[in-house]
Order: structure tokens, then sequence, then C-alpha cells
């Protein structure tokens, strides 16, 4: 019989027709109740077994993690918490799961911390379970957001020549044999013999690749992974993650500002009205967390009214020096309790300034912009103050910077005057500085990080624990 999925049988109501349904046994009661999930949603099915008609010996196998196929009768549930159920005539184990060495047992329920080392098991909790449905539905609204309003998808590559983005270390990509790589006269390794011909990196970011389909198409997009090599053990670094880049001709740094901010309430509302069962799940996973935290540091608001807010609520714009003005008269700061205090103009702000502006002084969404030249990358449009570059980071309750981005210098001269004062391999970026010669428009565009916005949405604190499998320093595992 074809199977049907268990979200499916219970949207459904009692029909008396047999349905046969298959997946893991998350629990087995009285010798005669199993709880069965099957990933297609957050709840179990319950499916009854007659007394006596299944064999004692297949039923003591019916233990946590279990997998199996059952057929039955799908009736009305006498029990409270569901609708339907399925009374068992038939019932074949698929995998047996022993009881013994099955980590994931109901009693004892695991840390998140011990699941990272079990990761190719913990797709059976509730808690992944649930993180990976949102995930994709947040896949899909990205496309479903960018295909609505025009913008093609460009797929950038993954392997790059072009290390000029500046935005962090990179992975080298190289076949040549670390032990004896072939060298050139001067003793260097000759690079000119690796696979293409040069040295390549993974890249950190598809944004240059994409300007050039922005200053032909419009209106593009890219998503896929980026890499970054740097050693940075935190709660919202990864070393492999997801990026979106809407790359848009035509548009200047307000709208840049606008469409982040269109894009993430779009997000933000997708997960609400698509998500609702995980969400519910994930709220009071989160509110646990937050409950076993001293009362200072909990969250004042749950993590359903927290995307309510951000969905409901303008994002606060205001420019790097009057955030500056802010902080420096912030009552942490008088008292120096920053790490890291604001005394001068021109400093790059800390994860701790940022959720100060947006936790506690402004309380929603900030979009930060015209930052310091300084601290800012090379291709930023430079501001007719000489000193400040039309850059923006969103900035995030409980996770900090969730974007980042800007609008692009098109001044073929200003952009190769900044090249040369930062010493950057001019001779790389021909090809970018080419799109400044011909045919230039203003453009502007910016980067979404996929685990960042899922932290936000699902209220996982540690980005580790939204992305199936995370790559970070010291580990590659899986
Ligand atoms: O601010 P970033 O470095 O900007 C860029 O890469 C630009 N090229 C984007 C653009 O304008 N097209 O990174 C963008 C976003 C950050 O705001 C953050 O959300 C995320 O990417 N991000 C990371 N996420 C997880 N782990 C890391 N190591 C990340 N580094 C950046
Ligand atoms: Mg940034």
């Amino acid at each position: 019989m074809k199977r049907t999925k268990i979200k499916e049988l219970l949207a459904s109501s009692p029909s008396n027709q047999l349905v046969t349904v298959s997946g893991w046994v998350r629990s087995f009661r009285n010798n005669q109740f199993i709880s069965i999930n099957d990933g297609s949603t957050i709840q179990n099915l319950q499916a009854v077994i007659e007394l006596d008609s299944i064999e004692e010996s297949v039923l003591r196998r019916l233990t946590t993690g279990t997998c199996l196929t059952l057929t039955g009768e799908l009736v009305a549930s006498l029990g409270k918490g569901q609708v339907v159920e399925v009374r068992v005539s038939e019932l074949k184990i698929l995998g047996d799961c022993d009881p013994e060495k099955y980590p994931l047992q109901l009693k004892n329920r695991p840390s998140l911390e011990y699941l990272r080392e079990i990761a190719h098991l913990r797709s059976r909790t509730n808690t992944f379970s649930a993180v990976m449905r949102v995930r994709h539905a947040m896949a899909f609204a990205v496309h479903n957001f960018f295909n609505e309003r025009g913008f093609y998808y460009i797929h950038t590559p993954v392997i790059t020549g072009s290390d000029a983005e500046g935005a962090g270390a990179m992975f080298r990509v190289t076949t040549l044999d670390p032990n004896n790589p072939p060298r050139d006269t001067t003793g260097s390794v000759d690079f000119k013999e690796d696979f293409f011909g040069r040295e390549t990196n993974l890249t950190v970011s598809g944004q240059l690749e994409g300007e050039t389909y922005a200053l032909a198409l419009s209106e593009i997009y890219t998503f896929g992974p980026t890499f970054r090599a740097e050693n940075s053990n935190t709660t919202r670094h990864l070393a492999e993650f997801w990026m979106i880049e809407p790359e848009m001709a035509f548009y200047d740094i307000h709208d840049n500002m606008q469409l982040a901010q269109d894009f993430l309430q779009y997000l933000v509302r997708y997960a609400i009205a698509n998500c609702n069962d995980d969400l519910e799940y994930l709220s009071r996973r989160a509110k646990d967390e937050e409950d076993s935290k001293p009362k200072d540091q909990r969250s004042e608001l749950s993590l359903t009214d927290r995307l309510k807010f951000v969905a409901e609520n303008e994002f606060q714009r205001l420019s790097y020096t009057e955030a500056i003005d802010i902080l420096k008269n912030s009552n942490p700061n008088k008292k120096k309790k920053f790490q890291f205090l604001i005394d001068a103009w021109g400093v790059d702000l800390q994860s701790e300034h940022e959720r100060f502006l947006v936790e506690k002084h402004f309380k929603k969404p900030v979009i930060l912009y015209n930052y310091p030249a300084d601290i800012k990358a090379f291709y930023m449009r430079q501001n007719e103050d000489g000193k400040t570059v039309a850059a923006m980071d969103v900035l995030f309750p409980g996770i900090g910077e969730i974007i980042g981005g800007s609008q692009r210098e098109e001044r073929y001269e200003k952009i190769v005057k900044r090249i040369q004062e930062l010493k950057l391999p001019e001779k790389d970026l021909w090809w970018y500085l080419e799109l400044r010669k011909f045919g230039s428009a203003p453009h502007s565009g910016f980067g979404l990080g996929f685990e960042r916005l899922i932290q936000f949405v699902t209220g996982m604190t540690n980005i580790r624990d939204v992305i199936p499998f995370p790559r970070y320093p010291g580990n590659a595992e899986f």
C-alpha cells in the first residue's frame, strides 16, 4: 500500500480507511501505544496495537528509534491531543534500534553540545527536525521574495581566483602535493603547476561576481555557501555558512536599506504564516532555556513576540556618527561596563555596542549607515565628506549584525585610487574595474547571513545548531 505522510493523516478526519505509515518510534507505552514520527511534522501519530494482534516477539523490538512501517484503519482517537489514530493490523520492522546503545532516549534529555557530537543522529530529535523544516521554509521564501520582484538567481563560483574582497581569511584550494610542491627558480611554490594554473580559494562572498550580472540584468541575487578561515569560536560564526547576496543596478543606499527591511520582514512573516507548529515548539524550547538563565540575562520577549515585533515595526535608521554619540553618552560607556569603551569617532563597533543600540536603546532592529571608510571594504561608495562610505549594517536583537551591505563605488578614478591606497592587488581586479569603464551605473547590494536569520527565527542561541553539519575551528566531522 502507498505510504501516507503523517502530516497529511493528522490533518484529515477519521475515514475508517486502511492507511500505511512509515517512520521512527518515539515511544511505546503499555505494550499498546506507539508514538511514531516521519519528520513531515513535529506532531507524532498515535498507532494503537489491538490486544494479541501482533506477535510478542515483534512488540519487544519496538523501542525508541526503531524504524517501522504499519498498516491499519484510520479512526477517531479516544485519547486527547489528536483527532485521529491508526488501529494497527499489520506491522513490519524495517530497522531495529538497540536501546542499550541508542543515545537518544526519552528520559535523559541530551544537551545541545552533546548532540553536536552526534550530528548524524540529532536530526531525529524534535528540535533539529523543527529547525531544519524552518530552514527549508526560509530558503524557499528567499527565492519567492526575489522571484516575485523580478530578481534573477545567479550562481556565482565556489572556487575563485580573486582574493580582493577582504571579507576574511580564505581556505586555499589546491591539488599540489603538500609534501613536495613544484618550485620556481626562486624556490617559491610554483602555482602555475597547480590545477587552475594559479592560486585559488573557496569564495568568501559572491558579491564581486554578482555585480557583473547586476550591471546587465539589473537585479540579481546569489544564494550559496561561503567560507571564512577565521579562528572565531563564537555563537555567531561558522567557517562555512550560506549567504544571500542581492545586487541591484540603479539602487542607492536608501533603496538598499528599504529592500533589506522589506526582505527581512517578508521572511519573518513567511515563517509566522507557514511554520506555526514548529515555531510553537521552538518557542517553548527557547523559554525553557531562558528560564535556566539568571533573571537579568533573560530576554523580555518570547520567540513568537520577537518575530511579530520585527515583522510589524519600522527598523530604526541612523548614521554611524549618530550611533557613536548615543554610545559615548550611554550608561554602560560612562560606567565603563563595555569591554571596549567608545571614546572617539572612527572606532569599529563591537557586538556589545550593536546589541546595546538594538536591545536597550531603540528596542527594535537598527540599520546603521555611513560608516568611516577606514573600517569598511574598498568597494563601498565614498561620500562627499571625504571620510565616510555608503555602508549599511542591519542589527537584530539577540544576533547583532544580520546583514552587511553598501552602495558600490561606481566611479573608476575613485575606486582605483582606493585600491592603491589600500595596496590591494589591482591587477587581479582587472575585470571588476572594467565594469566601471564600460557602462558603469550606480548600484548597491547586501549580504544576509542565512544561519543568523535561522537563529533569529528559531530562537536557537548557537549558530552551530541551525546548520546540519557545522564547520568551525577544529571540527569537520561528518
Ligand atoms: O558583512 P559581510 O562580511 O559582507 C559581505 O560579505 C558582503 N560581500 C555582502 C554584500 O554586500 N554582498 O557578511 C554578510 C553577512 C553578515 O552580516 C553576517 O550575517 C554573515 O554574512 N556572516 C557570517 N555568518 C556566519 N558565520 C560567519 N563567519 C559570517 N561572516 C559573515
Ligand atoms: Mg559585515
